[in-house]
């Protein structure tokens, strides 16, 4: 058993790349659907653990912009699936107090899923518990241009001077401009890569890779994951005071 983290030491926002649901579902000889839904288990065990432990950003990368190469009939369960989970876990969310946002392109999704998105971030505006994101049909590399491009017209319509540019401006035009940078991402199923995810929020962020497959991930691997945070030196670039003479 671990012992309780005091809420200093838990990071702010936790940003978690959901990956190996397909990788889980042939380990057991099923479609790579099953680890899908195996894998949504999994975010309702942590989502419900981030509330219990009184974490106050979550955001979980549920399809990236590059998730549009897989075959059709994956697409299509993905977004099944999606649909599914704000169907049912949507009033649980609200109970809890949750305040759903979804980053990411939306005009590329469904309508009705669209609908769907708008409506969870109407009805869970006024929350004041968990920051709960979604990040899907997200790209960190779109997001940043959509920024830059936004900027671009402004200043070209004489509505903004570009020496008033700040890296806070910037990032106020991103889909995050609402949450705090990420301290902490964890990808598992042992990938060591970002794949697009929060590239200019996680500047600082303290990078985990865990070799847990995402529909095996629960509540303890969260909090295994928030110790193996508590214990990290973070220094922003700068000297922690014993490192100074
Ligand atoms: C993560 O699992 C879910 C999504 C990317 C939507 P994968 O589907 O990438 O699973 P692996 O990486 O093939 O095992
Ligand atoms: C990243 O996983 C996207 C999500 C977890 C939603 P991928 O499985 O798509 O990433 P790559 O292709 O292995 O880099
Ligand atoms: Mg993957």
């Amino acid at each position: 058993m671990l012992n309780a983290l005091s809420k200093a030491q838990l990071p702010r926002h936790v940003a978690i790349i959901m990956d190996g649901n397909g990788r889980w579902a042939r380990k057991r000889h099923l479609p790579r659907e099953a680890g899908h839904v195996a894998g949504v288990a999994a975010v309702r065990e942590v989502v419900r653990a981030a509330v219990d432990l009184g974490l106050e950003n979550l955001t979980l990368f549920a399809f990236s912009s590059e998730n549009w190469k897989r075959p059709k009939t994956e697409i299509g369960a993905l977004m099944a699936l999606f649909r599914a989970f704000f169907r049912s876990d949507m009033d649980e969310l609200v109970a809890k107090g949750a305040r759903v946002r979804i980053i990411g392109h939306r005009g590329r999704v469904a309508g009705d899923i669209q609908a769907m998105i708008e409506d969870a971030e109407t009805r869970t505006a006024g929350n004041k518990g968990l920051n709960l994101t979604f990040a899907f049909d997200y790209g960190g590399q779109e997001e940043i241009t959509n920024a830059a491009r936004e900027l671009a017209r402004a200043a070209a319509e004489g509505r903004l001077d570009p020496e008033t540019i700040t890296t806070e401006l910037f990032a106020a035009r991103l889909f995050t401009s609402a949450l705090p940078e990420p301290d902490l991402v964890i990808r598992t199923s042992g990938e060591h890569r970002l794949s697009n995810f929060l590239l200019w929020q996680s500047a600082y962020a303290e990078l985990l890779f865990v070799e847990t497959l995402w529909p095996d991930f629960g509540r303890e691997a969260l909090t295994q994951a928030l110790h193996s945070f508590a214990a990290r030196e973070r220094r922003f670039g700068a000297l922690n005071s014993d490192a100074v003479a």
